[in-house]
């Protein structure tokens, strides 16, 4: 399979919504389904809300929607499709119900990928036709503007189509990262699920508001993190000597614990401070005008980040 055209995306939430947008950026011929129909309404309308941004960060000039199909049966969505993308809502045994009947339908040497978060690739194949092609393919939100997506290959995943994955991901200029094996929540979640974990634990013994972390996030560690990452960061940390001088310093630390990983329990009075925090950060605007701020700054930074990039990679 040279260049992979046609796409089918199966689940049109946020993240299918996502893929959608980035994949007709990139001139693929999109086939979309959901079990809920009406969706398309929804999005059409995130498209254009969108393109804006994607148009700028691309250098796209038009947006050429007759290469947007929206059916209502799964069977036509995926009768010409060479890529698969799983959108469909986080949980081991409808994925793999829906990937099975996936397997089914799909041309049997077409490329299905799962965006589960976590869920191991192995178990969630486990049901589907010629396991070899499927793998998971982790993007992050929102898919039309980050470039970050985890490839994590199940134990019957073929090297040929974990390739073809990574060119496929590339072609809609995405920075593709291997997973060497599968593990519960691949690597960038399990990162964020520490930090979530600890900000809950910090909100629930009451030393700190919803939007007191997130500033310790944004105007600190977050500001440099789009950069270089944790390690790069601690080198730096180490002065002249990097990273050999900070495990000297701050080493002993790892010891004490000041973390303490394990989730606190949801109670109604964590989820009433986290639902109350967050609404007042918002300060009255809706989840599309944070989303529009949030893109408009996406396009920006990566704009920027490139020019630093090249000095560091
Ligand atoms: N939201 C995020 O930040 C994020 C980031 C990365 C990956 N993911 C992953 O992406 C996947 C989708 O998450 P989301 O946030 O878009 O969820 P969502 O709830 O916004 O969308 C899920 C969609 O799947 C549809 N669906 C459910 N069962 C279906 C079926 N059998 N056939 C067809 N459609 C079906 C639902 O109708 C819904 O529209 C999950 O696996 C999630 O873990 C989410």
């Amino acid at each position: 399979m040279q260049n992979i055209k046609k796409v089918a995306i199966i689940g049109t939430g946020v993240i299918g919504a996502g893929w959608i947008i980035r994949c007709l950026a990139h001139n693929k011929i999109v086939y979309a389904f959901d079990k809920d129909i009406k969706l398309k309404k929804k999005l059409l309308s995130e498209i254009k809300r969108t393109w804006p941004f994607v148009k700028k960060l691309f250098n796209k000039k038009k947006l050429n929607l007759k290469n947007f199909h929206f059916f209502t049966s799964i069977e036509q969505t995926l009768k010409d499709a060479d890529f698969i993308q799983e959108c469909a809502t986080e949980n081991y045994s409808l994925k793999t119900k829906l990937i099975s009947t996936i397997g089914k339908y799909a041309k049997s040497n077409s490329i299905i990928a799962s965006s589960s978060s976590g869920l191991l690739p192995t178990r969630i194949y486990s049901k589907c036709k010629n396991p070899e092609r499927g793998i998971i393919g982790h993007p992050f939100n929102p898919v039309y503007l980050l470039p970050a997506v985890e490839i994590v290959p199940g134990k019957k995943t073929s090297k040929n189509n974990l390739d073809l994955a990574k060119k496929f991901y590339k072609s809609i200029s995405m920075n593709p990262i291997m997973v060497k094996n599968e593990l519960p929540g691949y690597l960038s979640d399990r990162l964020q699920e520490a930090l979530w974990r600890e900000g809950l634990h910090i909100i629930n013994e009451g030393y700190a508001t919803t939007e007191e972390l997130d500033r310790a996030i944004e105007d600190g560690p977050g500001l440099r993190w789009s950069l270089m990452g944790t390690f790069l960061t601690f080198h730096l940390a180490g002065g002249k000597t990097g990273m050999k001088h900070m495990l000297e310093q701050f080493g002993p630390a790892l010891k004490l614990p000041w973390t303490k990983l394990k989730a606190p329990k949801l109670s109604k009075k964590l989820c009433s401070r986290l639902i109350s925090g967050t609404a007042k950060q918002a300060k009255g605007k809706s989840v599309a005008i944070i989303s529009n701020i949030r893109d408009q700054y996406l396009v920006d930074i990566q704009k920027l980040r490139k020019k630093y990039q090249k000095k560091l990679r």
